[in-house]
């Protein structure tokens, strides 16, 4: 069925950064024709260097690339020092707490407050250039002043998202070595106070013996445990610092942050992202798919946990010098006008959130956008899962006013920004659809032996040239970043990139996503690997065996649906429960499973692998098309289709 085609606003596309696709191809082509220079001139346009670079991309270690070697630069100072002569005054982080205080932090104000976190770090604590600083934080601005003070003085920050659990939490402290946790007592959440800190306390009590001290950010006063000489307050030591800390110049392909993923196998990845392909990736996307321009406030709602939370709240947007807005509550309390009244108090211009959040606004007040001027909205985006029709279209026509581009933005924690997206001010946009990769950008739909799929032809969603922001390794584990992200598809004998997702290209070169092919699954925008479930409800002793498997959800996408099969002589009333809590304290509540129902064995082929297509296809619902006479036991499949049924 032909889409129906939105075209961008003509009074947008008129100031807009890309105006037009003929913009666009301009710059495609000219990627095409030169790469390296292309990549150079934007470079030297957007960095401010502290010292040349001599090359652009070297690719003698492939897959272990390297840009501009030999730079030297300072995030600290791109996102801050050299935008003070001339936005000293402009705010920079708009925080608006979960009870509905707001506190603006111009761009002094943050230099000040980032150099002090930097003198803290270095001083007290002895931080220097290379160390790893893990961050267990909530959404209040001492997350983005630890993050740009790590950059300053050369530490290597890793943040654990809020919600994963005490377990999780010190396999990521321990996998990276990190000296310090910087956390906070608490936050608020739901008009309600939270804690955090103990968290830490759990998690370092079973083990990080590598961290000698936990910072500990006051931010709800409630009380907490103490650890005396291993605790610091942050409120009281941060006083005494000077707000001078000369920021370290840093090579280009110094690591830059680690960010915890998970895989289709073993243990969550530490992506490490570098310094210069890194920031300048995150600037251009900023300025070409939000199209920022000076006066406008950004908001993006995702958690400075994930990656979207590091690009698009901290780092592209202070590097683009625009006004990025923080929030620490849900967009749902009060009410479900909160995000609206938000767009409204504070004129936001660029809206920026997940399917799963639109979903839950629509479904928690549909109207509710009605009460509120959205009239300062420019820009709507989504980002982390597909965006089914009618989401789209309440976004659209509710929020943007039919007025608003809607920016798809496909990407990964693993490509550092934006890959393929629409641009609000040239792309004529079908909805669902990711459109096209941005200038510079190569990707490619391939099968696994490196042949293009024809239009309409599903394949793996490839990037066929390094690109700047790309991960660089997976901490300490080289062998597994080859493997992991250049072990499947080849072409022309050069291992490619490989995203881990499906996609297809209609005849006019749209690529619509169809998400992963591989055993990882997407909650509410949240990437879970299976095999790291299972591994988790595998502790259980009554569980002989384990399969997981993602199921359709209408709020979240994906859910988790585990099918176990039971010891023998083992009968658990309350396994389910038990499960849930051991995911619970495993990984963190977002492990949590919708179904989990006890089957009697699951298929399996001859040679002992576990056919989880079929297992999907009875999650979903869906009638049994597979052909299932090559297993094990073919039986199997009906009597797990009734227990679902029943389930
Ligand atoms: O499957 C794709 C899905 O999210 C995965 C990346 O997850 P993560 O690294 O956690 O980063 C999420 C935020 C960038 C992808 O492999 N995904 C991301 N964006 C989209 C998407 N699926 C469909 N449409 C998107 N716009």
């Amino acid at each position: 069925m032909q889409k129906h085609i939105y075209n961008p606003n003509p009074e947008f596309s008129k100031n807009a950064a890309i105006p037009s696709m003929e913009a666009y191809w301009e710059l495609q082509n000219r990627a095409l024709e030169d790469y390296e220079g292309f990549w150079q001139g934007f470079a030297d346009e957007k960095i401010d260097w502290l010292a040349p670079y001599d090359t652009v991309l070297d690719e003698s270690d492939a897959p272990f690339y390297k840009w501009f070697t030999k730079g030297k630069l300072n995030v600290s100072n791109q996102c801050i020092d050299r935008h003070l002569s001339d936005k000293a005054d402009k705010t920079a982080i708009l925080f608006e707490g979960d009870r509905g205080e707001v506190e603006k932090i111009s761009y002094l104000q943050l230099s000040q407050r980032v150099n002090k976190m930097a003198n803290l770090l270095k001083n007290e604590f002895g931080i220097e250039k290379g160390d790893r600083v893990v961050l267990y934080m909530p959404m209040i601005p001492e997350a983005a002043y630890a993050m740009l003070a790590c950059t300053r003085i050369g530490a290597v920050h890793s943040i654990v998202f809020g919600g994963f659990s005490s377990a999780a939490l010190k396999d990521r402290i321990e996998d990276a070595q990190a000296k310090i946790v910087i956390t906070a007592d608490g936050a608020y959440r739901k008009g309600k106070p939270y804690l955090l800190k103990g968290v830490v306390d759990e998690a370092l009590s079973r083990g990080g013996e590598c961290v000698e001290a936990v910072l500990v950010v006051k931010r709800n006063n409630e009380e907490i445990e103490w650890v005396e000489g291993r605790d610091h307050n942050y409120n009281a030591l941060i006083t005494a610092q000077s707000d001078d800390c000369p920021f370290e110049p840093m090579d280009s392909e110094d690591p830059l942050f680690l960010l915890y993923t998970s895989g289709s196998t073993g243990k969550p990845k530490g992506v490490q992202h570098s310094t210069a392909g890194y920031i300048l990736w995150a600037q251009m996307t900023t300025e070409w798919v939000f199209d920022v321009k000076e006066d406008d406030i950004f908001w993006c709602t995702a958690d400075v946990g994930w990656i979207t939370g590091h690009t698009y709240i901290v780092y592209g947007p202070l590097a683009a010098g625009t006004t990025t807005v923080m929030f620490e509550g849900v967009p749902t309390y009060p009410d479900a006008g909160r995000a609206w009244k938000m767009v409204q108090d504070h004129k936001i211009t660029q809206f920026y959130t997940a399917p799963t959040a639109i979903r839950v606004l629509h479904k928690m007040g549909k109207d509710e956008p009605e009460n509120y001027d959205l009239s300062s909205l420019k820009v709507l985006g989504t980002v982390g899962e597909p965006i089914d029709p009618t989401a789209w279209q309440w976004y659209y026509e509710k929020v943007g006013h039919s007025k608003c581009a809607i920016v798809d933005t496909w990407w990964q924690t693993e490509t550092g920004g934006h890959i393929i997206t629409p641009l609000p001010g040239a792309t004529p946009i079908k909805p669902g659809c990711a459109t096209f990769p941005l200038p510079g950008i190569m990707t490619e739909i391939l099968s696994y032996e490196g042949v293009p799929k024809e239009a309409d032809e599903p394949g793996l969603l490839c990037i066929t040239k390094p690109w700047p922001s790309m991960l660089r390794n997976i901490w300490g584990d080289p062998e597994r970043y080859k493997k992991a992200y250049f072990g499947d598809v080849s072409k022309e004998g050069r291992p490619v990139y490989f995203s881990g997702d499906g996609a297809v290209a209609d005849k006019e070169g749209y690529i619509t996503i169809v998400g992963r092919v591989d055993d990882v699954i997407n909650v509410s925008g949240h990437r879970m690997g299976t095999a790291e479930i299972e591994a988790v409800v595998k502790e259980d002793d009554a569980v002989a065996e384990v399969a997981v498997v993602g199921c359709p959800h209408e709020i979240k996408g994906e859910s988790i649906f585990i099918y176990i099969v039971l010891k023998e002589g083992h009968i658990n009333k309350d396994i389910k429960n038990h499960i849930n809590a051991l995911l619970a304290s495993e990984i963190g509540n977002i492990a949590k499973a919708d179904h989990i129902i006890e089957v009697p064995g699951l298929p399996k082929t001859r040679s002992g692998k576990i056919m989880r297509r079929i297992l999907r296809s009875i999650a979903k619902g869906e009638a049994i098309t597979q052909d299932i006479s090559t297993l094990e036991d073919p039986s199997i499949v009906k009597e797990i289709e009734t227990t679902a049924r029943e389930a």
